[in-house]
């Protein structure tokens, strides 16, 4: 795996001059990317406007703040998710939820938050999009074993995120993928390990072109490149292990 990556890769193949190089600050600006807001792809528009958000969808959570221009993870950019409203949003977004279903931020915003069950699933009806953001905040237990993230086509787990807190007395990120029951080769190249016993975080996963970004506070970790190609068809996300769980929200950016 490499973690060296940049958007345009996605966007201009071959037109980075060094695409092993790590970027700068995190992620790279999305500044050259085309406008989000509007459809997703596979389901009915929301039935009013989000506000802040025309059209699209709630900000992408605070993640990618569209706040002041050299705050956050992509410096200078305008407001990291083209498309997301000027100024930090609160966890969750404010705003209506897109409409489709199993689509919706979890908890279901307007009630009292429920504590989120774990292990959690969550449906992707369409199942993954470029440029489909998962947001999931949450607090690390206080004496954790390990947690994963999984993206699931049916039994097959198309990517597995798995920080765990003690093997051999290490911590470390294994990223893997699962066909019909077997394991491939684990991929454990994160530079750092940002979790931390009994600690929230904010875990990103953008699904791009051809991989997957990871974030963490606001920084990138790693990039973890498709295995499964048949995004439409992942359609679940399941969280286990040892976390409990603030909130989960689809975005498009
Ligand atoms: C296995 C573990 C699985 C999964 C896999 C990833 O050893 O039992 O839960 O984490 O590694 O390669």
């Amino acid at each position: 795996m490499s973690d060296g990556f940049s958007l345009s890769d996605a966007l201009a193949p071959g037109s980075n001059p060094n695409p092993s190089a790590p970027p700068p600050h995190g992620w790279p600006s999305w500044g050259s990317q085309p406008p989000a807001p509007g459809a997703f792809p596979g389901y009915a528009p929301p039935p009013g406007p989000y506000p802040g958000a025309p059209g699209a969808f709630p900000a992408a959570p605070g993640a990618y703040p569209g706040g002041p221009a050299g705050h956050g993870l992509y410096p200078g950019a305008p407001g990291a998710f083209p498309g997301a409203p000027a100024g930090p949003g609160p966890y969750p977004a404010p705003g209506q939820p897109p409409s489709g279903p199993g689509l919706g931020p979890h908890p279901p915003q307007g009630g009292p938050a429920a504590p989120m069950k774990v292990p959690f699933e969550m449906p992707l009806q369409a199942g993954l999009i470029p440029r489909m953001l998962l947001t999931i905040t949450g607090t690390v237990s206080p004496n954790p074993n390990r947690f994963s993230v999984d993206f699931k086509r049916g039994n097959d787990i198309a990517f597995h995120f798995n920080p765990r807190f003690k093997e051999d007395r290490r911590k470390v990120i294994v990223c893997n993928s699962l066909f019909q029951g077997n394991w491939g080769q684990e991929e454990r190249t994160a530079p750092r390990f940002p979790f931390e016993a009994g600690k929230p975080f904010k875990l990103q996963i953008l699904c791009e072109v051809d991989h997957f970004k990871v974030a963490v506070d606001d920084a990138h970790l790693l990039q973890y490149n498709f295995r499964e190609k048949r995004l439409n068809e992942v359609t679940k996300l399941c969280i286990a292990g040892d976390v409990t769980l603030t909130s989960v929200m689809p975005t498009m950016i």
